[in-house]
């Protein structure tokens, strides 16, 4: 098997609101991540009006990796990590993301954060926004609903973008960006009240977000051309179930859906096919006179994206469907799937890898990939995890022949997560994709003693070789 270039950035993923805890200390507001409650697979969380009392919210505690940070990164160090993507909790530099002054606090908090990070040679990449927003920009102003959002949130990048102009180069402005538009309650807070127009609504937000990432482009740039700014989607690669042209047309369709967010992110404009698209939707955009010309300044250094799973397209009514957090998917016979029904691919990933690159032929980073899991703790303290071993080295696999066989150039792979952390979609603990076991349950309770697997040993040793031993 070959191996990887010196410079490959060879990571791991993590989001502020689903480790780091601290939710209400040194001045931070309350985030939209901060009104979900716990649920399950089979139950969704629920998105409160504010923080209810008497209710159990598990991002709050997170992991407490804000009071067990340096003891997290010099376990990542240990492990030879290169870089470190993680995100920014708006609400600890804007605890109500709509003053004019940031709370130094929560400023401070990412400087030290980022010191011990560059102190063990891990290169930070930083989201800007992880599925949290502000809740008072929910209250105040219906969230990316409104386009005031737009200058709350360039404002927070530009404080950022001066702050960490000397600790962070690599920055994606949203996570998962496309997903707004299949669910927007947890990538970006919008409530959708009955009667009201799900498209319209979801893709005005989207443009809102668009432009912002746009701005956020343009103007971190001008603080330091050094910056690479990239965007992050899901790639929800899907396969045609049958040969039937029908089932090729849906296909294409739902993948259009997607490619219209890296289309304006990567191109700098809505293409006529996605015009087409939200017309055909009865979907008619507000866009201000300026708007096309600063997607078209803003456009992205790279592409990142999250790659867990892929998924079917079927012309053919009702079939039998799979898990996912932000998409489901009917069920592919030639693949397995995960304890909590997501279906494993890894020649998907290397498919999606081509088909990125044959699209915009700009660097890739794979910014998620990982395999959410029920781990074991043994009596003597180790934790064996071979499912999780065996999910990344066959994506890791796929990555390599991507780049070495098929050409593809890729900055880096920051599989999710570095630690165990709480579940976006389902809010558990129990869901573990961390090299890291960090003793909490779903209920909260542990001693939140960190613990290496398997899997930490066997990823600092492919780190080390570059990808030669898996
Ligand atoms: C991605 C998100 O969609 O999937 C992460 O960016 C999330 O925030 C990850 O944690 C895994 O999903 P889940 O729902 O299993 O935590």
């Amino acid at each position: 098997m070959g191996k990887l270039p010196e410079n490959f950035m060879w990571g791991g993923a993590v989001a502020a609101n689903q480790l780091e805890g601290a939710w209400n200390i040194d001045g931070k507001g309350i985030s939209t991540a901060d009104c979900m409650s716990a649920g399950s697979v089979h139950r969704q969380r629920e998105y409160t009006d504010g923080v209810l009392d008497g209710r159990y919210y598990p991002n709050h505690e997170g992991i407490d990796f804000y009071h067990h940070y340096k003891e997290d990164i010099a376990l990542l160090a240990e492990m030879g990590l290169k870089c470190f993507r993680t995100s920014i909790a708006w609400t600890r530099i804007f605890p109500e993301g709509d003053e004019l002054e940031p709370n130094e606090k929560g400023l401070q908090f990412y400087d030290a954060l980022f010191d011990e990070c560059l102190k063990y040679g891990i290169e930070p990449v930083v989201t800007i926004s992880h599925y949290e927003t502000p809740y008072a920009l929910v209250k105040k102003y219906g969230s990316w609903k409104n386009r005031k959002l737009i200058d709350f949130y360039v404002h927070y990048c530009e404080v950022l973008f001066h702050r960490f102009r000397n600790k962070v180069k690599y920055w994606m402005t949203f996570n998962e960006i496309n997903c707004i538009v299949l669910n927007p309650t947890i990538p970006a807070g919008i409530r959708i009240g009955e009667g009201e127009n799900f498209n319209q609504i979801v893709f005005q937000a989207a443009h809102h977000e668009l432009v912002a990432s746009a701005k956020a482009v343009k103007l971190g740039h001008a603080i330091n051309p050094e910056f690479k700014i990239g965007m992050m989607m899901i790639y929800p690669l899907t396969y045609t179930e049958t040969c039937n042209p029908e089932d090729a047309l849906l296909q294409m369709k739902m993948m259009d859906l997607h490619l219209m967010f890296s289309d304006v992110q990567v191109r700098g404009y809505y293409t006529r096919k996605a015009k087409k698209q939200l017309k055909e939707k009865q979907v008619i955009l507000h866009i201000e006179p300026d708007d096309e010309k600063i997607l078209h300044e803003g456009t992205v250094d790279f592409l990142g994206f999250s790659y867990y799973m892929s998924n079917v397209a079927s012309a053919k009514g009702q079939k039998p469907m799979t898990e996912g957090n932000m998409l489901q998917s009917i069920r592919n016979p030639y693949l397995e799937i995960s304890d909590w029904g997501w279906q494993i691919d890894p020649v998907g990933l290397r498919l999606s890898l081509n088909q990125l690159y044959d699209r915009y032929q700009i660097p890739l980073f794979i910014a998620e990939n990982g395999l959410g899991a029920q781990d074991h703790i043994e009596s003597d303290g180790s934790i064996h995890d071979p499912y999780r071993i065996n999910y990344l080295k066959d994506h890791i696999v796929q990555m390599i022949k991507a780049v070495e066989e098929d050409g593809v150039e890729l900055l880096g792979y920051t599989p999710w997560s570095c630690l165990d952390l709480i579940s976006a979609s389902t809010g558990e603990m129990k869901k573990r994709y961390g090299f890291i076991y960090v003793d909490r349950d779903n209920e909260g309770k542990g001693t939140l003693q960190r613990s290496k697997k398997d899997s930490f040993y066997w990823y600092k040793q492919v780190i080390a070789t570059h990808g030669e031993k898996l």
